[in-house]
């Protein structure tokens, strides 16, 4: 049976690579990459290294392709992710049926931890709902940018008790903080927009760009105190890097 790896590599270092990744990576025959493009370069280039560096046993090819384009212009944003996952699941489908023989293992490495914000499950499962491949797979936890962000500030992401939600900017933008959670983890946040929503609710904030890398930014205090800092950090280093990813945390004061 042909055998499919969903790896977790961490969100950034290499050394956020586990054993059991490691362990992984091993037996892989096929790592499929789909390319998103020439400012996420440095991303592909990290999955390159993290393959020289840890893989010592066996021989290991890379298919390379295409991410298809993603309409994100229009208004309807969830049926525009839809019909890019569709054309996911076809490209993802035929590479399995394609580049991988009969018993070979093929892998997907995916940043950070493949449960969160990430669509690489989802396309497997519903490649074998629909039938067009078959194949048995695998996911390798890996460290996330979430734990990435609290490891690099200290701090756990709740306090004694307290509640946890992760959401990402498009939402907080729209909706703000949500009614009873005193912490709120915000992850693709590509305007900014989400800050200024959550000013009101007065929150500290732990904020992090390019964790575990050499660019690394961290920025912590009050929102309000930090938001103006934290808007040129983005503005200067996405004109330098090309591209920017950003985490944060908002926690609310003490009630007390
Ligand atoms: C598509 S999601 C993938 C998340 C990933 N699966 C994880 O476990 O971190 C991409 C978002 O993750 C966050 N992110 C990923 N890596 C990051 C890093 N090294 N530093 C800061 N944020 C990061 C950013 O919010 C970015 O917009």
């Amino acid at each position: 049976v042909k055998k499919v790896l969903v790896i977790g590599i961490g969100a950034g270092d290499p050394d956020y690579v586990t054993m059991q990744a490691i362990k992984a990576l091993n037996d892989v025959d096929v790592f499929f990459v789909i390319d998103k493009g020439e400012a996420k370069n440095d991303l592909a280039r990290l999955r390159r290294e993290i393959c020289e560096r840890y893989i010592t046993a066996g021989t290991y090819r890379f298919v390379v392709v295409d991410d298809p384009v993603r309409d994100r212009a229009g208004a309807a944003y969830r049926e525009n992710v839809e019909a890019w996952r569709q054309q996911r699941v076809a490209l993802c489908g035929k590479l399995i049926n394609d580049e991988l023989k009969h018993d070979e293992c093929g892998a997907f490495l995916v940043w950070g931890d493949p449960s969160l914000y990430d669509g690489t499950i989802l396309v497997l499962q519903q490649i074998l709902a629909e039938g067009s491949a078959a194949f048995d797979y695998a996911v390798i936890p890996g460290i996330s940018s979430v734990q990435a962000l609290a490891a690099r500030h200290r701090v756990p992401l709740n306090r004694i008790g307290e509640a946890i939600q992760i959401t990402t900017g498009r939402r907080l933008a729209a909706e703000g903080l949500p009614d009873g959670v005193d912490n709120v983890v915000v992850m693709l946040d590509a305007g900014g927009a989400a800050l200024k929503a959550a000013q009101g609710d007065d929150p500290d904030i732990y904020w992090g760009a390019y964790l575990g890398t050499d660019e690394e930014v961290l920025v912590a205090g009050k929102l309000r105190e930090c938001i103006d800092e934290i808007e040129r950090i983005r503005q200067t280093k996405r004109a330098e890097q090309g591209w920017i990813m950003d985490t944060y945390l908002l926690r609310r004061p003490r009630k007390d």
